[in-house]
């Protein structure tokens, strides 16, 4: 069972307008979509060994994590079997296909660059395939993207300055970096240069902060990265100045309320903090993190949070409305998202 959370039942209005809200996502790592039966078929596709016997085994082990660095654990472990340019482009599909029939109609995926190029794989590979499934994915479903290259923070500051020198070529088809992995024990302000030579690229600036980490650590990421947004965040609400400083700057939280259960930030999902944040006039929005270890996607998340929480139908619409907002969508394209999102409220098709 995903938690020990008293289980509220959804109403069946709220659960329908659940499904009708037009979704964004704004805090999903590729790489976390992997699903088990995917890994091990592009594994046997590339004659890669996996960590565990079979994907009945890497499915009941991604049940049992106790902390951030447990998941990470498997979840590197996993990413052995992505290796060509198609098992991106096929990973990529998998997760839009997923999405498509959750409502989801923009994304600004994550990936780890690092994670593929440490084994050999060229970042060409990597983005080069991405990309292809991105652009199959609005051809089929005509969910827009905008896709966040991310740093891994357990890793040396220059490697980061590597990483994004090496993606020079492709910087014009990705909308922002981002900065994960290990929280505790790697600070922002390392990468702070890489950070500020990224934002000078034209890119835009997101960092995980304040999952296991504490709120001091989301004041500095803002104070360090000069991020839109802060990945997770909701930590910051064990801090009342910090809570007023994030409401007044508009700067968006990305929270992801299964994985925070599932890695043990909150006991249970009505310790979540969404409601307290939205109250006070922060920018919080729902995702998913890593569906494919955390026991659902987008939909499961809003399905989880709201019957948590007791949402109502208008809290539901301004975290729809946030993650439109908080977006690096275009203008248009935000304007035809609230479209939609009025119709979803209203109760239309
Ligand atoms: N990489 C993938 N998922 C992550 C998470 N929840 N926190 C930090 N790094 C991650
Ligand atoms: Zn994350």
């Amino acid at each position: 069972m995903l938690s020990d959370a008293p289980r509220r039942q959804l109403a069946g209005p709220i659960a329908a307008l659940i499904e009708r809200l037009p979704k964004v996502e704004l805090h999903v790592h590729l790489e976390g979509t992997l699903e088990p039966e995917l890994a091990y078929e592009l594994a046997a596709r590339n004659g890669i060994p996996m960590p565990y016997a079979s994907a009945a085994e890497m499915r009941r082990a991604a049940m049992e994590f106790t902390s951030l660095q447990s998941f990470l654990d498997v979840y590197y472990a996993a990413c052995a079997a992505l290796v060509t340019r198609a098992d991106f482009r096929d990973l990529t599909l998998a997760y839009l296909e997923r999405a498509n029939a959750d409502g989801v109609r923009h994304v600004e995926p994550f990936f780890d660059p690092q994670t593929h190029t440490d084994r050999g794989v060229a970042i060409d590979d990597v983005i080069g395939g991405i990309l292809d499934g991105l652009a199959e994915g609005e051809r089929r479903y005509g969910i827009t993207s905008g896709l966040i290259m991310s740093f891994l923070r357990h890793l040396p500051p220059e490697a980061a300055d590597v990483t994004l020198s090496a993606a020079e070529p492709w910087l014009d088809r990705l909308v922002a970096v981002g900065l994960d992995s290990s929280e505790v024990g790697f600070p922002p302000e390392p990468f702070a240069g890489t950070f500020a030579r990224a934002r000078s690229l034209g890119l835009k600036a997101v960092a995980h902060a304040g999952e296991e980490g504490e709120a001091e650590l989301v004041a500095r990421t803002l104070d360090a990265l000069a991020v839109s947004r802060v990945d997770h965040g909701v930590r910051a609400a064990e801090d009342p100045a910090l809570v007023r400083r994030l409401a007044e700057c508009g700067v968006t939280l990305t929270a992801c309320p299964n994985s925070n259960v599932r890695l043990r930030v909150f006991p249970t999902m009505d310790r979540s903090p969404i409601k307290r944040l939205l109250d006070a006039g922060v920018a919080v929005t729902v995702n998913s993190d890593d569906p494919a270890y955390f026991g659902g996607y987008i939909g499961d998340n809003y399905r989880a949070i709201a019957a948590a929480l007791g949402l109502t139908a208008a809290e539901l619409g301004r975290l729809a409305a946030n993650a439109i907002n908080g977006s690096f969508a275009s203008a248009e394209r935000k304007r035809e998202l609230f479209d939609e999102l009025a119709l979803a409220l209203a109760g239309g098709e």
